[in-house]
């Protein structure tokens, strides 16, 4: 009730408009929270610890995305015509940047092989920029719930999982500047050229998830072959978790992270729908 009292009436939100551009690069610069990788100390840890790290067949292609994404998301933010967008998206670059070299850092201080990557950058920067975007709502969508998975459960010691910590909030901060951005740059289009708009978004959309399955294929067969230990004792580890308990899990995890920035501005939706779907047609645990 006195919420109700004391917090003032927020005007609505036109989609499009030059006070949700205003609302969308503020949020984001004012959410940015400095830190410099190299400040960071990395914890010593034991040798069942590392080995479990070194097992995930995660690193070459974590490092590899981060990497393209700070380029190409750089590029896109000095392409970038209007200043206020420019600058959002010039911090989520150097912001990306930062998750490439925390990954860079800690595969070298754990030993974790990664062969030096040089990507180039595009070709057409708002593209990829979205296509980048796309990838990363589908992406954060899952990895909150295993980094919830991996903290609660002890797989990783807590020492290292807060040094992730703040880079997974950022890609949540990452994916509501995504979905703004383009339903801004939609909005802003004359009428002629809006289908134009949506079917590149859907093609960016369904490029991204084709992608998330290939990705997904190749993590099982190296799961499968090489890294015969990596799915059992990882299962082992991270507890016994049903799939529509993981499903609960990134759903509230992905609630939590996002909930903390202006309600007005407008919320990854794709992902999270499908996922509350499938929960309905995932049994409960214990039910036949
Ligand atoms: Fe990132
Ligand atoms: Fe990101």
């Amino acid at each position: 009730m006195s919420n109700l009292l004391t917090r003032a009436p927020q005007e609505p939100l036109v989609i499009g408009s030059p006070e949700h551009k205003n609302l969308l690069c503020s949020f984001f610069m004012k959410t940015h929270v400095p830190y410099e990788p190299a400040e960071l100390s990395w914890p010593e840890l034991d040798a069942a610890a590392i080995e479990r790290l070194r097992m995930l067949p995660i690193w070459e292609e974590a490092v590899r995305t981060e990497a393209a994404t700070a380029l190409a998301v750089l590029t896109m933010g000095a392409a970038e015509k209007d200043p206020a967008l420019s600058g959002a998206i010039t911090l989520q670059g150097y912001e990306e940047q930062r998750h490439a070299e925390i990954l860079t850092l800690m595969t070298a201080k754990y030993g974790i092989a990664v062969p030096p990557m040089r990507p180039l950058p595009p070709a057409d920067p708002a593209w990829v920029f979205m296509r980048i975007g796309y990838g990363e709502c589908f992406d954060s969508f899952f990895a909150f719930g295993l980094f919830a998975l991996a903290r609660d459960s002890g797989f990783f010691p807590s020492s290292l999982v807060e040094l992730f910590e703040p880079v997974m909030q950022e890609e949540g901060r990452h994916i509501i500047f995504h979905v703004n951005w383009v339903a801004y740059n939609q909005a802003t289009l004359p009428y002629a050229g809006r289908p134009g708009y949506v079917f590149k978004r859907g093609l960016a959309m369904a490029l991204q998830a084709a992608s998330r399955l290939k990705t997904a294929l190749r993590v099982k067969g190296a799961a499968d072959g090489a890294h015969d230990n990596f799915t059992m004792n990882a299962h082992a580890q991270l507890g016994d978790v049903s799939p529509r308990e993981f499903i609960e899990l990134c759903l509230g995890e992905n609630e939590r992270r996002l909930a903390p920035y202006d309600p007005r501005l407008l919320r990854p939706e794709f992902v999270p729908t499908i996922a509350r779907a499938m929960l309905k047609t995932l049994p409960r645990r214990g039910a036949r």
